[in-house]
């Protein structure tokens, strides 16, 4: 794998910043500095500032993210993010966002691979929206949601759409655009009121209050992994 992924795995840094680490010339690999491009397997050695480093054991998180909670790994305007609330040793990042104001299932990992096919719309990972509206939206409403809606980015994907209540739906989407829920929602003239994801690709919320999180399990790591077709 590239350098840059390499040190983000061993918990030394984002890939953005393992950049600036390699371009100030303080990684060597295999004794010999390390350039943007150059490319560690298993058995090399790899050292930032002459101290060896390792990649950390893979790790799988959910969270229950509560409201006013920022889906970033350092905000520097000192708001709380979701890393404050995941104390895990390996160093998780979130797969895609969550509003600050959203509530629900969001999911941590430092698997790379991973990751990207999660959030990646080719791998239809299910992700469940439970939605609260302004308004009681008509079932012509409800067939333009599941047809697709005209966005400023494109048509959205057909998705899956369940009344819950008179101004309560599940909206169940495979897209991840920034606020895509909200924004489909306003464009069917039903601005949302409150927005929980109650389910990501099959995971669901049970046992977890807001602000608390689990490990996974080793075969919920596996249907995962087998979701988005990669061997384990
Ligand atoms: N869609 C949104 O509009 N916001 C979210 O947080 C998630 C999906």
């Amino acid at each position: 794998m590239r350098l840059n992924a390499y040190l983000a795995r061993c918990g030394v840094a984002s890939r953005r910043h393992a950049d600036e680490l390699v371009k100030a010339g303080r990684v060597r690999v295999n004794g010999r500095v390390g350039e943007l491009n150059t490319y560690v397997g298993p058995g090399d050695l790899v050292e930032v500032d002459g101290e060896r480093v390792e990649p950390e054991p893979l790790a799988y998180v959910l969270l229950h993210k509560p409201a006013g909670v920022l889906t970033t790994a350092r905000d520097p305007r000192g708001r709380p993010t979701v890393l404050d609330l995941v104390r895990h040793p390996s160093r998780v990042v979130p797969v895609g966002r969550l509003d600050a104001d959203t509530t629900g299932a969001l999911l941590l990992t430092n698997d790379g691979e991973l990751a990207h096919r999660l959030a990646h719309p080719r791998y239809r990972v299910d992700k469940v929206y439970e939605v609260e509206v302004e308004g009681e939206p008509s079932d012509a409403a409800l067939r333009r949601l599941r047809r697709g809606v005209e966005l400023e980015d494109g048509r959205t994907a057909p998705a899956r759409v369940r009344r819950l209540g008179p101004s309560r739906l599940e909206i169940t989407i495979h897209e991840g655009r920034k606020h895509q829920v909200k924004r489909m929602c306003a464009a069917i003239g039903h601005p949302v009121v409150h927005l929980h994801r109650a389910r990501y690709a099959g995971l669901s919320l049970e046992g977890l209050a807001p602000g608390e999180w689990r490990a996974l399990r080793p075969p919920e790591v596996a249907a995962l992994a087998r979701l988005v077709g990669l061997p384990r």
